[in-house]
This record gives C-alpha cells, sequence and structure tokens, in this order.
C-alpha cells in the first residue's frame, strides 16, 4: 500500500465513520451538453491577464471582484490548519515563515502573490500557503482524445479538496464547495494578443489546466508517492531550491514553448518538487501523451498510438501500468464510456458526457474543462454532484 492508499483510506474511515456510503457507478451519460439540469452549477466567467502590465497590477482587477470568495477560502484553510494544530502554532508558522519565502519563489510570481495578499488585504504567508496547496491536493481526470480526422480534443475534471474536511450535514467536501465560486477563465496577453488560456482558481498564479491556440493544451493530476509534494516543499524552505514549482512550469511552459515537441521536452526534463502526471495534447494526429513524473525525471511517457488502436490517453491518479486502488477506480468507468463513445464519435460534447459520468464526476469535483487546440478553444463549468455521489 502506497502513501495515496493509506491517505485515501484514512479519508474513507473518516467519511464512512459518520455514515456509510457505497461505492456509486452508474451508466455513462449522454446527452448531457449544452450542461444543465443538477450536475452544472454555472458557467464561468473570463478574465484577462496582461503579461505586458507588471506583476504587481496584474491580478488587480479580478482579485478586487473575488476577494470576498477568497477571504472565505483562505479562512478555510486557516480553520483547517488550526483544527490539525490546535495550539494556533502552525498558522503563527505560516504568517512568520512563508512571507520570507516568497522572496525565494521564481519571478515573476512571487511579486504577483504578494500583490495578491495586498489587494486582498489578506496576510502574505496564507496567501503563499493558499497557492502552495495546489501542488499536493489535486485529484482528477485528464484525457486527450483523437476523433477519426485527426482532430485533437482535451478534456478534464478538476477534483480538489480531498483530507480537508467533510461537510456532514451537506455531505460535501468543505474546500471544494467553497473553491467553486473561484473558478474562472483567464486570457493571458501579451502585445494585446493571446498568448495562452487557462482555467484556474482567483488568487493562484500557478497553472493547472491550459492551450495554446493552435499549438498545444496542457494539464496536470497530481501522482501520489512517498518522495511527494511535502518532501519538496519543506527543501524549498529549508534552502535546496533546485526544483520547479509544478504550477509555476505548467504555466511558463504555456508562456514559453512553441510547439508539442518542445512543450513534452520541458516537461519530461525539468526537475521539479512533486511527482506529477502531466496530459499533452500537440496539434497534429499523434500528438498526445501522459507523461508519468518523479521529482528528478520522467519515467514513462505513454503516447497515442492509432496503429495500435490507441486513440486516447486518460490518466486519473493512478500509474497507468498498474491497477486502480479498488476503493477509487474512476479509470476503468472513464474507459468504459470513452470506449462505448468510440472514435467516430468523439467531440469535446461525448467527452463532457464521459467526465459526467459517477464516479468521475463526483463530490470533489470544481469544474469540468474542455479544449480544442486547433483554434484555441477553451469552455468551463463548475459542477456539482447531487447524491447519491462518491465522495471521489
Ligand atoms: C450547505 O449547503 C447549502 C446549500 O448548498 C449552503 O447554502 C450552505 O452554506 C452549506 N453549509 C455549509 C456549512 O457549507
Ligand atoms: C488591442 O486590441 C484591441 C482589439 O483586439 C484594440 O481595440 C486595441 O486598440 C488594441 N490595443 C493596442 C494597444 O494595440
Ligand atoms: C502545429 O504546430 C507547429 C509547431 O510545432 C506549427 O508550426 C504549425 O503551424 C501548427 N499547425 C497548425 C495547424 O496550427
Ligand atoms: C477500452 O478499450 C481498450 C482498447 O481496446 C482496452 O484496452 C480497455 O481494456 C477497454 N477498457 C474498458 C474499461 O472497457
Amino acid at each position: 500500500m502506497g502513501l495515496c492508499d493509506l491517505i485515501v483510506v484514512a479519508a474513507l474511515i473518516s467519511v464512512t465513520s459518520t455514515q456509510f456510503i457505497p461505492p456509486y457507478t452508474e451508466e455513462c451519460r449522454t446527452e448531457m451538453y449544452p450542461p444543465a439540469g443538477p450536475t452544472f452549477r454555472s458557467a464561468v466567467s473570463w478574465y484577462t491577464v496582461d503579461l505586458d502590465s507588471p506583476p504587481s497590477d496584474r491580478w488587480t482587477a479580478l482579485i478586487t471582484d473575488k476577494k470576498n470568495d477568497l477571504l472565505v477560502v483562505i479562512k478555510a484553510i486557516r480553520d483547517f490548519a488550526n483544527a490539525l494544530v490546535p495550539s494556533g502554532r502552525l498558522v503563527e508558522l505560516v504568517d512568520i515563515s512563508l512571507p520570507l519565502m516568497v522572496e525565494t519563489l521564481p519571478k515573476p510570481y512571487g511579486e504577483e502573490i504578494k500583490a495578491i495578499a495586498a489587494v486582498a488585504g489578506l496576510p502574505l504567508g496564507e496567501v503563499v500557503l493558499y497557492n502552495i496547496f495546489y501542488e499536493v491536493f489535486t485529484v482528477c481526470t485528464s484525457v486527450v482524445a483523437e476523433d477519426d480526422e485527426g482532430n485533437l480534443f482535451h478534456a478534464r475534471n478538476l477534483d480538489f479538496g480531498i483530507f480537508m474536511g467533510w461537510d456532514v450535514k451537506n455531505k460535501s467536501w468543505i474546500i471544494s464547495e467553497k473553491l467553486k465560486p473561484l473558478v474562472i477563465n483567464l486570457n493571458f496577453k501579451r502585445n494585446n494578443q493571446t498568448l495562452f488560456k487557462s482555467t484556474n482558481f482567483a488568487g493562484y498564479v500557478g497553472l493547472l489546466t491550459g492551450v495554446k491556440p493552435n499549438l498545444f493544451t496542457l494539464t496536470m493530476n497530481e501522482r501520489f508517492n512517498l518522495d511527494g509534494g511535502f518532501v519538496g516543499i519543506l527543501e524549498w524552505i529549508f534552502g535546496k531550491r533546485d526544483g520547479m514549482w509544478m504550477g509555476f512550469l505548467m504555466r511558463s511552459v504555456l508562456e514559453n514553448a512553441n510547439s508539442y515537441k518542445e512543450a513534452q521536452t520541458l516537461l519530461v526534463q525539468t526537475k521539479l518538487l512533486a511527482p506529477a502526471y502531466f496530459i499533452l495534447g500537440g496539434n497534429q494526429t499523434g500528438q498526445g501523451c501522459i507523461i508519468t513524473r518523479s521529482r528528478l525525471h520522467s519515467i514513462d511517457v505513454l503516447e497515442l498510438d492509432l496503429k495500435l488502436g490507441r486513440w486516447y490517453v486518460l490518466e486519473t491518479n493512478y500509474d497507468h501500468w498498474n491497477e486502480p486502488l479498488f476503493l477509487d477506480d474512476r479509470r476503468t468507468s472513464a474507459m468504459k464510456c470513452m470506449n462505448q463513445t468510440t472514435q467516430t464519435n468523439i467531440t469535446p460534447k461525448t467527452m463532457y458526457d464521459v467526465l459526467s459520468t459517477k464516479p468521475v464526476l463526483n463530490k470533489l469535483t470544481v469544474y469540468t474543462t474542455l479544449m480544442q487546440v486547433s483554434g484555441g478553444k477553451l469552455e468551463s463549468f463548475i459542477r456539482d454532484c447531487p447524491n447519491p455521489c462518491m465522495p471521489w
């Protein structure tokens, strides 16, 4: 049993000790798009990030709008930290040591985080913590698929908030619910033109989901491992800073890489703070892969292979050559629905059906994003998972 399995079992015990929730799976959904009904909470609004303006100004308009929702999430994280270490010592540590850490972050991320804290009127350390926690708690489903005319589509569910408190009365994850109002789409511009787009959380300067129009699409999923994110983050705090933050690498690849191959090389070779899965789609036939990363290097790259009948690659949070944990088999459900859809009928619309099927859709699912590299289309939707529904 790995660390992930242990943590999931611990989470399961904490959920089931208050109520019994059987594994809940269902037949593949169809005709879910355009999104409506109880699994669709709302559309996502767009904001522009102008990369030609100074890092201290880029986020002002967005944070001014989303300040109150950000305060709610940061308060929930503080409560969580206080519950973990009741003396208040953890929060004290966050307020004292994390502000110092901001100076060590690569440019321009440290400056952007400082500006966000100032605009929101929040303690710097808590905004740093908020930016760190996406590195370690992101469980998801990502898939890149090619239709039989060679068009590439990339879709994902972002599942977030596990281990951070289950609301018994509402049967929901406290943080997942509070994050929903913070979901936004971003249009990153340079020279007054779109450079890339993303679905993001207001106040987070890294990136988990993005498209560089006509070149590539990129998502990341957490890879749980003993030598995981916490070790890398502690090393960073104590001065060993040769690894890259995963969310910053994602953003830097979208900003700087100009082809699928170039993006792949950066994702394979850059040393990281935490293990991860990168799911990358290109702009021509056969260009789609899952990169399984340890902190130091790539362990495996699984590419589309039409000759072998592999017209899609799909990743949840387990190495593709291993069986998923029996308590968390989103992979089999998602693959069953992809297979049932068939390559002929794959479109962003039918991928939304796959991602709407429980337990691929679960209580942690915050948003679904659909991307098409051609034209750089990105659409996202805030999700709900009405009962009965798996906690993850
Ligand atoms: C429970 O859910 C309701 C409706 O979604 C919401 O208004 C309420 O704030 C939630 N309660 C908590 C404690 O999150
Ligand atoms: C930026 O582009 C918009 C339309 O896309 C145009 O109206 C505006 O004048 C441009 N601004 C600059 C500084 O070029
Ligand atoms: C695909 O990407 C390459 C760069 O790798 C670029 O030269 C080419 O124009 C792109 N093709 C399309 C159809 O956008
Ligand atoms: C889906 O199809 C692939 C390729 O034919 C096969 O390897 C896989 O076992 C199938 N998975 C499910 C869950 O049906």
